[in-house]
């Protein structure tokens, strides 16, 4: 277990504090989700009412060691300054820190805070240079990560820093390894885990790591149609990862040894085409046409995934179950979707499009947890340590 604030006293202390504020930015540079904004908020909260003075650190895109004003987080401090109710001190400094950074830092009151501009604008910060990492911590009493999207990053405002000053967790990070870890470690069963995605090689660790984990394991999404290869079925022009139809066999016969239920779908919604308004329809997964294209699971599918969902007390889900950003072939994911939300058991979404879907039907708050991370969601499901979350210190 990882000391979190609450083990810590921070009152008169400076914070220095990395959040994942990696939000996604429309064109005239507004931010179009502020989910991982909102999820930094229990911990930038309890610092400010508990004395510290709040220095704050993220990265944005990657700008390639450059400094960029299309990855500038200006838009990041002025959603925090609104949303907060107080001025977030904000400078565009292309080194990150500079003269008048570290004169602020040091003169910064309790309750106060400032967001230091993109850490990704100094080259240093992917290196993990000591240096950089050093004069970040130099701001600072203390480091809290609460970066869990950037939790597998071993960067120098992710891991470095930590190296110089205390450094404990944030309460995004504690309650991501509270519903991730708990799942993994000890779920309540049945654990039921639905992957989805397109290429079996990228979830081949994932579904390893759940192999030894869940009972049952639901497989959507674009790799289906690997899976349903290695079986010999025709999928006509169903998307292929050719280089893994020996892998899916060689999982398919892993589950089976180890006593482990693995669905695939019974049933697809295909299309003529890659187009959301392309004629469609129904087969079973043995019977697709040569010249259709499965997009979505079908119906039959649905009913048998929302069966297991409802009688599981862990369900963990990572990956679409077909083109949910066509609408036409939204429904499967859609009905994964709708079975968590009224599930009894609890429900995880484990970042990425998952998240992005539940967040686009309106159901991320009926989900016990939906996840900030996408690729450190899943190199945690992996089972991979997290070089921003090791650097922390132990509960003694
Ligand atoms: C993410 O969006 O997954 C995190 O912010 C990490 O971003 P990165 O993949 O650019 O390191």
């Amino acid at each position: 277990m990882k000391k979190t604030l609450r083990d810590i006293d921070v009152n008169g202390k400076k914070v220095i504090v990395r959040c994942d504020f990696n939000v996604p930015l429309d064109e005239a540079g507004h931010i179009t989700d502020d989910t991982r904004i909102v999820g930094a908020m229990p911990t930038v909260e309890y610092l400010m009412n508990h004395g510290a003075a709040v220095i704050l650190l993220s990265h944005l895109g990657r700008p390639k060691g450059e400094a960029n004003p299309k990855y500038s987080l200006k838009p990041v401090a002025d959603a925090l300054t609104k949303r907060l109710g107080t001025e977030v001190w904000f400078k565009s400094v292309a080194s990150v820190v500079d003269e008048e950074v570290k004169r602020e830092a040091a003169s910064l009151k309790a309750g106060a805070i400032m967001l230091l501009e993109n850490t990704r604008f100094r080259k240093e910060e992917t290196a993990n240079d000591a240096e950089f990492s050093k004069e970040l911590a130099s701001l600072a009493d203390i480091f809290v990560n609460d970066a869990f999207g950037s939790a597998h990053r071993a960067h120098a405002s992710t891991a470095g820093i930590a190296s110089y000053i205390p450094a404990v967790s944030g309460f995004l990070i504690e309650k991501e390894v509270k519903f991730l870890g708990g799942a993994l470690d000890d779920p309540a069963r049945p654990f039921v885990a639905i992957l989805g995605g397109a290429k079996v090689a990228d979830k081949i660790k994932v579904i390893e790591n759940l192999l030894a984990k869940a009972d049952t394991l639901l497989i959507g999404g674009g790799m289906t149609y690997t899976f349903l290869k290695s079986k010999g079925y025709e999928i006509g022009k169903s998307i292929l990862d050719a280089d893994s139809v020996d892998l899916a066999v060689s999982l398919l016969k892993k589950a089976e040894e180890k006593g482990v239920e693995l669905l695939l779908p019974v049933d697809v919604k295909a299309g003529r085409d890659f187009d959301n308004d392309t004629e469609s329809a129904y087969y079973d997964s043995d019977a697709i046409p040569a010249d259709w294209m499965a997009m979505d699971i079908g119906p039959k599918t649905e009913a048998l995934f929302a069966d297991k969902i409802r009688a599981a007390g862990t369900i963990l889900w990572n990956g679409p179950m077909g083109v949910f950003e066509m609408p036409n072939f939204a429904a499967g994911t859609r009905a994964v979707a709708e079975a968590m939300a009224e599930a009894k058991g609890t429900s995880i979404i484990g970042g990425g499009d998952s998240a992005a879907a539940v967040e686009q039907f309106g159901l991320a708050d009926r989900m016990s947890h939906v996840s900030t991370g996408g690729g450190a969601s899943l190199e945690f499901i992996e089972g991979k340590t997290l070089p921003g979350i090791a650097v922390l210190e132990d509960k003694s």
